[in-house]
């Protein structure tokens, strides 16, 4: 294998998890992008507030996101998603896009247009860590490795709370927890690409463990599991980054 070969790691679970935060983390370290699928139906759900759109309309919503210019600006690290020219990053991290977009992510119309956009991305950036509801499961099902994090809804909470008071925003605690019980809820019991444990994939409860301890265990299963990864030519990269490559 070389820093060349195409590889897809796959990382699902619920709100809350640190899928985000490990994703990038563990990408960095092993020298691949990252792919951010729940900011593609953020932004999905902030065109349908914009357009004044019902949620629940499927192919509305489907045909505007056809229409519309949904990317990601990978010069950046971790790269930012765009519509159009207009970097939406913070934004859909706003309380009403995040109050739609379980039900935006539910419709099938939608999950087909995004799922489609997922694996044209993947193409072109083929050595990737993903991270979403489905992708081990649905959109890149024979990944050589695909991890589930999971931790309890208050735990999971807890963590919310203390990102958005971090980023400056105001926090309603109970709130925090309705929403992420609901998101549960939504997620789990969509017809199309609901959020499961993939079959085969590597579960990690995150709630005991901190953030480098679970980037950890997932290099190490990484480097385990796919043959040839820790190839010099891999050691080096990540040895630039100053992280260690064992
Ligand atoms: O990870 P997040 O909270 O940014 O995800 C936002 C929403 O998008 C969440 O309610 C579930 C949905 N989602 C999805 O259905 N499938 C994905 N691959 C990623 C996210």
């Amino acid at each position: 294998m070389t820093t060349r070969t195409p590889v897809i790691i796959t990382i699902d679970g619920p709100a809350g998890t640190g899928k985000s935060t490990v994703a990038h983390l563990l990408a960095r370290r092993l020298g691949l992008e990252v792919l951010d699928t729940g900011a593609m139906y953020r932004a999905v759900s902030l065109i349908v507030i914009e357009e004044g759109l019902d949620p629940t309309d499927g192919p509305a919503v489907a045909a505007a996101v056809r229409r519309r210019d949904l990317h990601f600006d990978w010069t950046a690290d971790p790269p930012r998603i765009m519509l159009e020219d207009r970097d939406v990053g913070e934004r859909i991290r706003d309380m009403d896009v995040s109050g739609i977009v379980s039900i935006v992510a539910a419709r099938s119309e939608v999950r087909e247009v995004l799922v489609a956009l997922q694996r044209e991305i993947a193409a072109r950036h083929p050595r990737l860590v993903t991270e979403g509801r489905d992708q081990g499961s649905a959109v890149f099902p024979d990944a050589p490795v695909r991890f589930f994090l999971d931790a309890d809804a208050e735990v999971r909470a807890e963590r919310r709370i203390a990102q958005l008071t971090e980023s400056g925003r105001a926090v309603d605690a109970a709130g925090v927890l309705d929403d992420i019980e609901r998101r549960d809820t939504l997620d789990t019991s969509r017809r199309d690409g609901p959020l499961i444990r993939p079959r085969g994939a590597i579960t990690i409860d995150t709630g005991p463990l901190s953030i480098d301890l679970v980037v950890d265990l997932m290099e190490r299963t990484v480097r385990r599991e796919i043959a040839g990864f820790a190839d010099p030519d891999a050691a080096d990269e990540t040895d630039a980054d100053g992280d260690d490559a064992a």
